[in-house]
């Protein structure tokens, strides 16, 4: 199995060893591969939609052939609701929103606070995430972009524990990426920037000048700033 940039990101994320549930699986490729490579003994696949957990046990059953037996489970449910607290230590949810990631949490509080270790690549509203993740006692400790067919995507991972407090904006920007500056630091500062951008035009447009306005305006300012200091 070949993963894409993105997945063999969050698979390069793994600890060896770890027991692990893959939240949302679609195909599958990803518990797939995590077996075929050894990082993983077990895996857990989770997927709440008919049509996608029909693709994963039809990868599973042709991932068979190769030696996969039994070694990745497909269950049908939601989120977390999928395992016993207790169960599993690492947790990986990609390619889902925000929104949606935070649900999947709060919607298994025991099984949640039962995890070791998550693995969040959030199509949208990472900020939401990491925000959740700081109020609700998750420590990031690691973040990686990663470029993908073109597009840029955050990879957050996290560890229960109390977290340093920091600046609001590190919310958007990514605390552990601000920190250790890598090269696609740039890119992703010029899209939130243009995000913000655009934000302000529409309500701008919509001659919509309330107190959200100046606090986008407040933000683009400080992602500007940071833009600066690279
Ligand atoms: C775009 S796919 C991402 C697949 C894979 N995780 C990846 O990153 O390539 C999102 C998948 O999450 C599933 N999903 C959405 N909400 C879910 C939930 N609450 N529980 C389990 N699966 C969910 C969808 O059915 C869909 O198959």
């Amino acid at each position: 199995m070949r993963l894409g940039a993105r997945l063999q990101a969050i698979a390069d994320l793994v600890e060896q060893g770890t027991s692990l549930v893959d939240i949302g699986t679609d195909h599958a490729y990803l518990p797939i591969y995590l077996v075929e490579k050894k990082i993983v003994s077990r895996a857990v696949a989770g997927e709440v939609s008919d049509g996608p957990y029909k693709a994963a046990q039809q990868t599973i059953d042709n991932a068979k052939l190769q030696g996969v037996q039994g070694c990745v489970q497909l269950r049908l449910g939601d989120g977390l609701q999928v395992i016993e607290p207790g169960e599993i230590e690492t947790a990986v949810m990609a390619g889902m929103g925000g929104a949606t990631i935070i649900g999947i949490l709060e919607g298994a509080p025991r099984v949640a606070h039962s995890l070791k270790r998550l693995i969040i690549q959030p199509m949208v509203a990472a900020a939401a995430v990491r925000r959740w993740l700081f109020d609700n006692g998750w420590y990031i400790d690691n973040e990686v972009l990663v470029v993908d067919d073109g597009r840029l995507y955050e990879i957050i991972t996290a560890e229960q524990g109390e977290a340093p407090k920091h600046e609001e904006i590190l919310h958007d920007i990514g605390p552990v990426l601000w920190r250790r500056k890598p090269p696609l630091l740039a890119m992703h500062l010029d899209q939130l920037i243009q995000q913000t951008h655009r934000i302000l035009n529409g309500m701008a447009a919509g001659n919509n000048y309330s107190d959200k306005y100046y606090i986008y305006a407040e933000k683009l300012s400080q992602l500007e700033a940071k833009k600066a200091c690279l």
